[in-house]
């Protein structure tokens, strides 16, 4: 088993030692990988200060809003070793960027363009092949940047080891396949320097998960090479087998994809870097509790625009739970959770108990537009809101004339002071909207309407927002962001105007969506085939008390796993408002131990290892 990196205080790190930390999403937001490296910078920045600097590659439109370069004095002025190399590889040629990231901790960062190296793609692309069996097929666009940007990565890396001046030693930590292709090139031209790799899934367990019902039961017996061929990923299945087995240390996010790493990659990790978060907390305990709220009163502005055309509920009595995450219906619990969530609802029924569940599926999928009648439902209710504005201020203006005038103390009668304009205008707008329609399931119009799973799934258990229904759904196949007209409000504020967040999972090498709700202070609901499930499992006696609930899922049958969320979510539903809260500031105040100040630490154990190694 993985060396396991005891969570101690953090020693000094060699102080003898630079730290370049390469990715592919430094700068350049696309999944996971961008959250783990952007969080952790400001813990980093604190031990490592001038002797860190990130690496990826530069894409002009990616760069704009996040990099500040330095101006050519702002270069030439500067003594430290990053920026020697940057200006002895522009005067070998090479177009490279020294600059700072424009995020929490500023740190410093060297970009450089894979686009250059693209005259000499077929070179390189035939090295690879020669010297490490790593074969890159002729049309592939991010293989050929990703080649590109290895080269670029290696002479990087190369011109720096040269200026670094011994005792100094240099440590270079490669995250994923993209940027784990210079290693063994770097391994072979013998660069000094200690070379650690970060896997953070392996790419065909993602594959083999998402098309193998019992993906953990065959794990042991996957034949890699066949296997990558058949899902035709074996250049990039290549690589990364050649940078797990090329580094000096060789590292994954969690015990669970140490198990992919033993039997898809053939090396064991040397150690476990868990994921964590830059947690930053009010220094007022309640306002996040007033966040919740606030954000809570937006959430209902939605709801009550999408269901009350139809029907309506008592919204003080409503409780909003959401799931998110890349669409994948059987790896990300979609399946299970939709199961669950029909057997709630059943219960529900059944019970008596006054609660109502709008469950929000935040996702992303192709669709052609926003469903129309979901949109003109949000405009009308607005313009209700508009009359009622208006008859409040024309009340209000009379009200106290009369009142002034009056020679009683008897409030008069209200309705009388309003005009037949106004009373006419706010019967209309209503009958306009409501409808005896059912509210639509989901926001958009789906490009695959007919073969979606969600929307199959929800058809077949008629799971449709009736009336009767204690459950309802609503399915946005889109991020929330700000600019839509549905929400319009950042994916962050959402999720604290939420109850409870949803990811029982059945792959997730790390999954940082429950974490993201625990540091806002939201429940959650993990699985232990996450990541992030399996460690609290191991790591947070008592978890359920501080409001992280994990589904079983490793040795239960789907059946299993389904009524135990069933009976986690019935137990949720049945909590009073006063211990809601009370939970929300348990989660919120366990939190701190997924901060970078105390994960950090096993980053840290890592370079120590290499540096022992290389
Ligand atoms: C926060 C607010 C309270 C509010 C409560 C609602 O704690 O500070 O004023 O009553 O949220 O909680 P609930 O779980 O019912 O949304
Ligand atoms: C990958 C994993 C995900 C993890 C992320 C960051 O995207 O699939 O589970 O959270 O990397 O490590």
């Amino acid at each position: 088993m993985p060396h396991s990196v005891p969570a101690a205080p953090a020693p000094a790190v060699a102080p003898d030692a630079l730290l370049v930390e390469v990715a592919w999403e430094v700068c350049n937001q696309v999944g996971g990988i961008y959250t783990v490296i952007r969080s952790k910078v400001p813990a980093t920045m604190q031990d490592w200060g001038d002797r860190y600097c990130l690496l990826g590659p530069y894409f002009a439109q990616q760069a704009q809003s996040e990099f500040e370069p330095y101006t050519e004095e702002q270069l030439a002025e500067c003594t430290d070793p990053f920026a020697g190399a940057v200006r002895a590889m522009r005067a070998q040629g090479y177009e490279v960027q020294l600059g700072i990231w424009l995020i929490t901790g500023r740190p410093r960062v060297v970009l450089i363009d894979p686009f250059q190296l693209y005259p000499r793609l077929d070179e390189l692309k035939s090295n690879l092949w020669e010297h490490h069996h790593i074969p890159v097929p002729a049309a592939d666009d991010l293989l050929h940047q990703v080649v590109a940007f290895g080269e670029l990565t290696k002479t990087f890396l190369a011109i720096l080891a040269a200026e670094v001046v011994p005792p100094q030693r240099l440590v270079a930590h490669f995250h994923e396949w993209m940027t784990g292709v210079a290693i063994p090139a770097l391994r072979r031209e013998q660069v000094p320097a200690h070379l650690v790799f970060t896997t953070h899934a392996t790419l065909l367990g993602r594959y083999l998960a998402m098309n193998d019902p019992n993906f953990y039961d065959h794990l042991m017996q996957v034949e890699w090479q066949a296997e990558a061929r058949h899902f035709n990923i074996e250049p990039a299945v290549t690589m990364e087998r050649a940078a797990a087995h090329g580094a000096h240390v060789f590292t994954t996010v969690s015990e669970l994809t140490v198990r992919e790493c033993i039997y898809l990659l053939d090396r064991i990790p040397d150690a476990v870097l868990p994921n964590g978060l830059n947690i930053e907390r009010f220094v007022a305990l309640h306002e996040f509790q007033n966040l919740h709220q606030q954000y809570k009163t937006k959430i209902h502005e939605f709801v009550m625009a999408h269901f009350f055309q139809s029907y309506s509920f008592e919204l003080d009595k409503t409780l909003y739970l959401f799931t998110s995450g890349r669409y994948e219906y059987h790896n990300k619990g979609f399946d299970l959770t939709l199961e669950a969530l029909a057997r709630l609802n059943y219960r529900l029924q059944q019970s008596g108990l006054e609660i109502n569940v709008v469950m929000f599926f935040i996702t992303k999928r192709p669709f052609h537009s926003i469903n129309p009648q979901v949109l003109q439902s949000r405009a009308v209710l607005e313009e209700v809101r508009e009359t009622c504005e208006a008859i409040e201020r024309q009340v209000g203006e009379r009200l106290f004339y009369a009142a002034a005038a009056s020679d009683d103390n008897r409030l008069p009668d209200l309705s009388t002071m309003v005009d037949d304009y106004w009373r006419l205008r706010y019967r209309r707008t209503l009958q306009s909207w409501k409808t005896k329609a059912l509210p639509p399931v989901i926001t958009h119009n789906l490009i695959d309407d007919q073969d979606d799973d969600i929307l199959n799934f929800l058809r077949r258990s008629n799971l449709v927002n009736n009336q009767h229904d204690r459950v309802k759904i609503v399915y946005h196949p889109d991020f929330v962001s700000p600019a839509s007209p549905l929400f319009g409000m950042e994916y962050g504020q959402f999720v604290r105007g939420c109850h409870l967040g949803i990811f029982p999972s059945y792959y997730e090498p790390w999954g940082y969506t429950p974490l993201e709700c625990v540091a806002r202070g939201v429940p959650a609901i993990t699985s232990d085939l996450s990541g992030f499930g399996d460690y609290v499992m191991q790591h947070v006696p008592k978890h359920e008390d501080q409001g992280i609930f994990v589904v079983e899922r490793q040795e239960k049958s789907f059946e299993e796993a389904a009524e135990q969320l069933t009976d986690m979510l019935w137990e949720f539903v049945q909590l009073n408002r006063r211990e809601r809260i009370m939970q929300r500031n348990n989660v919120e105040s366990s939190a701190e131990m997924f901060d970078w100040k105390n994960l950090r630490v096993y980053y840290d154990h890592a370079y120590q290892l290499a540096l022992e190694r290389g």
